[in-house]
């Protein structure tokens, strides 16, 4: 047997013409477009590369997109008042500010001064609130999440009634994509099981799983006798474990991919997965928060 791929570039690349569509409508209606403003402090490289590639799909979508930059030395209380003009600037729907930022300025504080209304990262307590609530409440879901659970839909696995098992309890992934998938409605309805480092035996539960979703951050974690046969396995992991010749950064998944492909009935490669999903999510996002802001 050999897994069927579920290509998250050719998902990402379908939802980017729905959302395309949106922005005409909108213009139409409103005269406007889904404004978004990335805010990068410093020049981390992997942040310049992620927050480019944000960029760039913004443009391309149309959207009033702003790349804020700012030097590493930037400090909090400067940060914390450009999030605020921000907050208050009509013409913008979505604010990101790409983490991590520098050990002088408290990531928590600059999540929670980003309008909830406007964070489209889904990271604000008060959008992780509404997600637990659950329903349609106006609340923007967590990007990553968002991308699997889209991800699981598209490639017509059933989840009611599936056995979910997730890896990893990360407040980006593991936490929140456990709470959804045992939500009611789309893509959801499953029976969730969470496992981390202090679960007793990792394996033992994975091999239970309709829907395996890793996010561990451990390279080749998941072998292919964890897996049941015929299961959507979903990779998060981005893990960096080498350079090419070329100088450009060697990517694997937290699974044994050519080996789990023999097991699997779906499997999302790394790359080509799960990332390009997220950023497909945070556009989704941003077009939905200008809906609301608009009407
Ligand atoms: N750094 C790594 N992933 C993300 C993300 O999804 N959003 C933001 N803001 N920063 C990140």
């Amino acid at each position: 047997m050999s897994a069927e791929i579920i290509s998250g570039t050719d998902m990402r690349t379908a939802i980017l013409e729905e959302l395309a569509s949106e922005v005409e409508a909108m213009k139409a209606k409103h005269g406007k477009v889904p404004g978004l403003v990335t805010i990068l402090v410093g020049e981390n490289p992997a942040s310049v590369s992620y927050v480019t590639l944000k960029v760039k799909t913004a443009l391309k979508l149309g959207f009033h997109e702003i790349q804020d930059s700012q030097p590493e030395s930037i400090s909090e209380e400067e940060l914390l008042a450009l999030i605020e003009r921000y907050n208050q600037d009509p013409d913008i729907h979505g604010i990101l500010v790409q983490l991590p930022l520098p050990k002088h300025i408290n990531e928590e504080k600059v999540i929670y001064a980003i309008n909830p209304d406007k964070d489209v990262d889904g990271f604000h307590p008060v959008n992780l609130g509404r997600m637990v609530i659950g329903g349609d409440n106006g609340g923007f879901l967590p990007c990553t999440p968002a991308g699997i659970q889209e991800m699981i839909v598209r490639s017509g696995t059933e989840t009611s009634g599936a056995e979910v098992v997730v890896v990893g309890r990360s407040n980006i992934v593991g936490k929140p994509i456990s709470v959804m998938m045992g939500q009611k409605g789309r893509g959801a309805n499953s029976t969730v099981t969470m496992v981390h480092t202090r679960t007793h035996d990792i394996a033992e539960h994975c091999k239970r799983a309709d829907i395996l979703i890793v996010a561990a951050g451990v390279p080749g974690l998941v072998k292919p006798d964890w897996i049941k046969p015929g299961a959507t396995v979903i990779d998060v992991g981005v893990n960096r474990v080498g350079t090419s010749t070329t100088g450009k950064a060697i990517l694997s998944g937290d699974v044994d991919f050519a080996e789990a492909c023999k097991v699997a009935g779906k499997i999302t490669p790394v790359p080509g997965g799960v990332g390009p999903m997220t950023i497909a999510m945070l556009m989704k996002n941003t077009v939905k928060s200008a809906w609301m802001h608009l009407e």
